[in-house]
């Protein structure tokens, strides 16, 4: 049975009735439009933890203006369908005026961390994940929460939040879960036509590139972003309406350049069809 949990009151009841009982929680939080990427992070919960909620809201305050905000796939029907199907307990689904009363005032800065990769394309988008994020960490107060490697500054973001302000939560990251052509599955997959569908294979083309290229010894991450630029840019004049965003090799942690890649390295890439953005990764570790 899943229960849907409406209400912040609703939530805390559960969750106290859950802790009460000395059973040990596992959160995912997820903007619904599920597919079988956010199913996998579910079974990670329920492995690992005596119970297994998740959260479906689609977060006002981490779309910037001109974002997709209002046209974001709603499926709440099918969403529920799939966690009850998953063996998921509880579903928190609150209403936007539920969760911001009022625009907050204190919110959580993910500072340098928000500014790279995708933060200059989509300004104050970190602000707003790690503050909704810090929300649910309060209201559901999971013991792990799991979250897909897919969103790597994202989950980056998280792990520093929990460890530099003290949340007792530990955080699993989660592999990602790709399409049989090898693109990285998204709810956002769905605004693509039939013509930037084919051409999306692209992004994980070019990290396999980067990561036979790894392979093969070359330690310079400025090759490596070449390369995957020139192809990048080769797709593109075929594909009208496609733009690169960033095709970037940073340290793992820090999400800062690097020169060579003496440390475990993050490649990410982003890639705009029309007013779709994608994006993808992988990270090189260096042998000891
Ligand atoms: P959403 O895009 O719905 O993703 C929810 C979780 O599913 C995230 O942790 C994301 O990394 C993971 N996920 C998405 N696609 C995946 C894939 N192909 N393989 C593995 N995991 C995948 O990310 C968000 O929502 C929001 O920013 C949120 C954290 C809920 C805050 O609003």
């Amino acid at each position: 049975m899943t229960v849907v949990l409406r209400t912040i009151a609703e939530a805390r009841a559960w969750v106290r009735a859950e802790r009460g009982a000395g059973r040990t929680l596992g959160l995912v939080p997820t903007m619904g439009a599920l597919h079988e990427g956010h199913a996998s992070l579910f079974r990670r919960a329920r492995a690992e933890c005596d119970r297994a909620a998740i959260s479906i809201f689609v977060n006002p305050t981490q779309f910037g203006a001109g974002e997709d905000y209002e046209r974001y796939p709603r499926t709440w029907e099918s969403d529920l369908r799939m966690a009850e199907r998953e063996g998921v307990d509880a579903v928190f689904y609150p209403e936007a005026g539920e969760m911001y009363t009022e625009p907050p005032l204190v919110t959580v800065h993910p500072g340098k961390l928000g500014k790279t990769l995708c933060g200059p394309s989509r300004p104050g988008h970190f602000r707003g994940v790690a503050t909704v994020v810090a929300k649910l960490f309060h209201i559901l107060q999971p013991d792990r929460a799991f979250f897909g490697q897919k969103d790597a500054q994202q989950v980056i973001i998280i792990q520093r939040m929990v460890t530099d302000l003290n949340f007792p939560v530990a955080i699993e990251v989660c592999p990602t879960v790709r399409e049989p052509d090898g693109l990285a599955m998204s709810s956002r997959n769905r605004y693509l036509s039939a013509e930037e569908r084919k051409n999306a294979t692209i992004l994980y083309q070019v990290l396999r590139c980067a990561e036979t290229m790894f392979k093969g010894g070359v330690r310079d991450s400025s090759r490596l972003e070449q390369e995957m630029e020139r192809q990048i840019q080769e797709m593109i004049r075929a594909t009208p309406g496609a733009e690169l965003d960033y095709a970037r090799v940073v340290d793992r942690w820090s999400l800062q350049p690097m020169g060579a890649i003496d440390r475990e390295a993050l490649v990410a890439v982003a890639v705009r069809f029309g007013k779709t953005r994608l994006i993808d990764n992988l990270i090189l570790t260096p042998e000891e």
